[in-house]
């Protein structure tokens, strides 16, 4: 009877553990959609922000960026950048949202 309660337990904190880590590799993955929405809102002042031109030519364009700079280099840039800027800040995760979406307009620089 304790076997089958200690197997039956096992079983859970295994079932629990997977769960958790499937949550959180979920929820670590980073949206270029929402980055996409950041860099509208935040940085089009300053940046061109997409493909189609829109935002302000005072900075580096995001579509150049992506073509010139790594994902590494980009959220290096940003923690030093975006962490401190008029008014707002950047979590990590939004800063991981941006660079991904950034990252993402190479695919449709090369075209
Ligand atoms: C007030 C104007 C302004 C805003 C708003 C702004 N930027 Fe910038 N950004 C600049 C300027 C100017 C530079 C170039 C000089 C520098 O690197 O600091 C720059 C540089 C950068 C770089 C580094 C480029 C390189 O050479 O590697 C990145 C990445 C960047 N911005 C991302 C962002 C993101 C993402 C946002 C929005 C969350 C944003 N910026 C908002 C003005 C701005």
């Amino acid at each position: 009877m304790r076997l089958v309660l200690a197997y039956l337990v096992s079983i859970a904190m295994g079932a629990t553990l997977l769960w958790l880590a499937a949550g959180k590799a979920e929820a670590v993955a980073p949206s270029p959609e929402t980055g996409a929405d950041i860099a509208s809102r935040w940085c089009a002042d300053c940046h061109v922000v997409s493909s189609s031109g829109a935002g302000i030519e005072r900075a580096p364009s995001f579509p150049s960026l992506s073509t010139t700079r790594s994902p590494d280099q980009i959220s290096a840039a940003l923690k030093v950048h975006a962490q401190p800027m008029r008014g707002f800040t950047l979590s990590s995760r939004e800063m991981q949202d941006v660079t991904a979406y950034i990252s993402s307009l190479k695919e449709e620089q090369a075209q």
